[in-house]
């Protein structure tokens, strides 16, 4: 079997994060973890070193790829810089974008006012940070973007404004969320290339090869 990323470092989030409100409730989202870990797998098969760093999911861990859990966007960042340096970055995770400013240590009670709103803040854009990195950069960085509609113009939008070299566009109009399958378009800086829908192993297997091959 031909091993085209022997060598290399491959580093993927993946997974949904969970952002504690208090003991017991979280803010997160529908995120299965499929397409990440799919794509973790793929990566390993071809050859890669590859590193994932996963949000709460109810996957086995990829054989033959080192996989560390996290909880929180914030741990999900810190993780990832831990595993630099790497050659590729890919960022699947859906990262909740806000968290509550004060979780609380004890459970809060429903019938009290102190629950009728729940101030949020901002969490780091781990896609972002790792892509505007001085040092370290991986040489391959690639977001993922979940969009209804006007999916290249708001991809490539994405691809400018988080400074990533590639985006993996899911038209998410259907059941993609926690499906089994991925309709994708693929924009890089020069090209948009739409690839038919297909279960998310078969989406994984054919950006590894491109990987593989832009790496070569
Ligand atoms: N991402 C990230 N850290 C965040 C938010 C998003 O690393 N705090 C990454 C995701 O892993 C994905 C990409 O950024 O690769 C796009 O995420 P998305 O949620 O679609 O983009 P946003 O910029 O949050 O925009 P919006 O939700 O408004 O579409
Ligand atoms: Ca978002």
């Amino acid at each position: 079997m031909s091993e085209p990323l022997a060598g290399r470092h491959v580093l993927v989030t993946a997974g949904p994060t969970r952002e504690p409100i208090d003991p017991v409730r979280f803010i997160s989202n529908h995120s299965s973890g499929k397409q990440g870990y799919a794509i973790a797998a793929a990566c390993a098969a071809l050859g890669a070193r590859v590193t994932l760093v996963a949000g709460p999911t109810a996957l086995t861990d990829p054989d033959g790829v080192v996989t560390v859990h996290v909880e929180t966007a914030r741990d999900m960042l810190d993780a990832v810089e831990t595993a630099l340096p790497a050659d590729v970055f890919i960022a699947v995770a859906a990262v909740a974008d806000w968290r509550p400013a004060q979780p609380s240590d004890r459970k809060l009670k429903l019938d009290k006012a102190s629950f009728s709103s729940l101030p949020l803040v901002e969490n780091p854009d781990i896609l972002k940070t790792i892509s505007r990195r001085d040092t370290d950069r991986p040489g391959l960085v690639i977001g993922f973007a979940a969009e209804t509609h006007d999916v290249e113009a708001l991809a490539r939008a994405k691809r400018e404004r988080k400074g990533c070299d590639w985006i993996v566009a899911n038209d998410v109009s259907g059941d993609v969320m926690g499906g089994a399958e991925n309709a994708v378009l693929l924009v890089t800086a020069e090209t948009s290339e739409a690839w038919e829908r297909a279960p998310k192993g078969v989406v994984a297997e054919k950006l590894a090869n491109r990987i593989a091959s832009a790496l070569a």
